[in-house]
């Protein structure tokens, strides 16, 4: 009797196993395409500047305001770049804001409204970096590119068990990431590969039992998956401290001026601050350095903030004045400083100097700025 035929069935490939536990648990987020529809790439790209160093849930709100205000990319680039920044303030480093407005007045003027497809043609856009443009290129256009973020090197990291230290692994698994991107869905399996690092492949804890690359994971099988990606270390940001000159008038309205264009927040609002050196300086050198004689006070307590090269601390003095002095500056009313270009950290300090924060900012920067 003739033997019958052996069924052989390949095995599915890690990409396919992956596309199928995203049709199953994707994450709905406001800037993605429904399963199947292609997504927009203004949306597209307007959320991958945003979510660059910032997280999904604190982007959420800033995607869906940008785009009630700027629908497309043509309204966007018709903006006032004040507007623009003001509305950037909170998701830090204004510069991409720039960025942003600048490519949109690219795309609008010199390249008719539309896009580039590629990760090339979008890497010539002001803000767009090589992982940026892959995902934009992935997930708008399908085009073969690998997304490499943050998270999903920490996934590739322990699928495939490199145990160089980061940053030097990132040229490794920017390559080995590319290495695994179908022919078809690449936007899929980009969008897929970030929502496993969010939901299973965790810093912490990874959920493996629930993981669909469990059985070929070289780290999991190691036993060395949650150590991974190594980090090399990282030095001391220095700390440099000052203070700030929060004047408010009889209404309330407080003082701000506009920082230089270049450099640091530049362009953006701020109260007077002082220069920032390694001490504070003592309340007679502080008075010294106030925009105009007043009855400063100091404020209890400290505002803390990170940038990314060095730490800040700042000793708030703030006045109340009956009459206000002959100075350069914008008075903004209160119910105005939540609209206005003020970046974090310079409203942390207002925060601070205001009783209780005013009744403008949030509960929870004001106890930032009183911690
Ligand atoms: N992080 C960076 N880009 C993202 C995206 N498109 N969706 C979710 N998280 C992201």
């Amino acid at each position: 009797m003739p033997k019958p035929p052996r069924i052989t069935q390949k095995p599915a490939s890690p990409a396919a196993r992956l596309l199928s536990w995203y049709d199953l648990h994707r994450r709905e987020l406001p800037w993605r395409a429904r399963a199947g529809a292609t997504a927009d790439p203004y949306h597209v790209w307007l959320s991958e500047i945003m979510l660059q160093q910032t997280t999904v849930v604190a982007v959420a709100s800033y995607y869906r305001a940008f785009l009630a205000r700027w629908p497309t990319v043509d309204a966007l680039a018709a903006a006032p770049l004040d507007d623009v920044l003001a509305a950037w303030a909170g998701l830090g480093y204004y510069a991409r804001a720039r960025n942003l407005h600048r490519a949109a007045q690219v795309v609008a003027t010199e390249l008719g409204g539309k896009f580039p497809d590629t990760a090339e043609g979008l890497r010539k856009l002001p803000g767009v970096g090589p992982y940026t443009a892959g995902a934009i290129s992935a997930i708008a256009f399908d085009a073969r590119e690998a997304a490499v973020d943050a998270n999903a090197e920490r996934v590739l990291a322990r699928y495939f068990a490199v145990e160089e230290p980061l940053p030097i692994a990132k040229p490794k698994l920017r390559t080995l990431g590319q290495s695994l991107v179908p022919e078809k869905r690449a936007g899929d399996f980009a969008q897929a590969v970030m929502d496993l690092g969010s939901l299973i492949c965790t810093p912490r804890r990874p959920a493996c039992a629930n993981c669909p690359w469990t059985e070929d994971c070289v780290g999991r099988a190691r036993g060395i998956a949650e150590r991974l990606p190594l980090k090399a270390e990282r030095a001391v940001r220095p700390l440099r401290r000052g203070a700030a000159f929060v004047a408010s008038d009889a209404k309330g309205a407080v003082l701000l001026i506009k920082r230089a264009e270049n450099g640091l927040l530049g362009g953006m609002l701020q109260p007077p601050l002082g220069p920032w050196t390694e001490n504070f300086p003592s309340a007679k050198a502080a008075i010294s350095q106030a925009p105009f004689a007043a009855d400063w006070r100091k404020r209890a307590g400290i505002v803390r903030h990170g940038f990314t090269h060095f730490e800040l601390e700042i000793e708030v003095y703030s006045t109340t004045l009956s009459k206000r002095p002959k100075i350069e500056g914008r008075w903004v009313p209160q119910d105005e400083l939540r609209a206005a270009a003020l970046p974090t950290v310079m409203r942390k300090i207002v925060a601070h100097a205001l009783d209780e924060g005013g009744p403008l900012f949030s509960d929870r920067l004001s106890k930032i700025s009183r911690a």
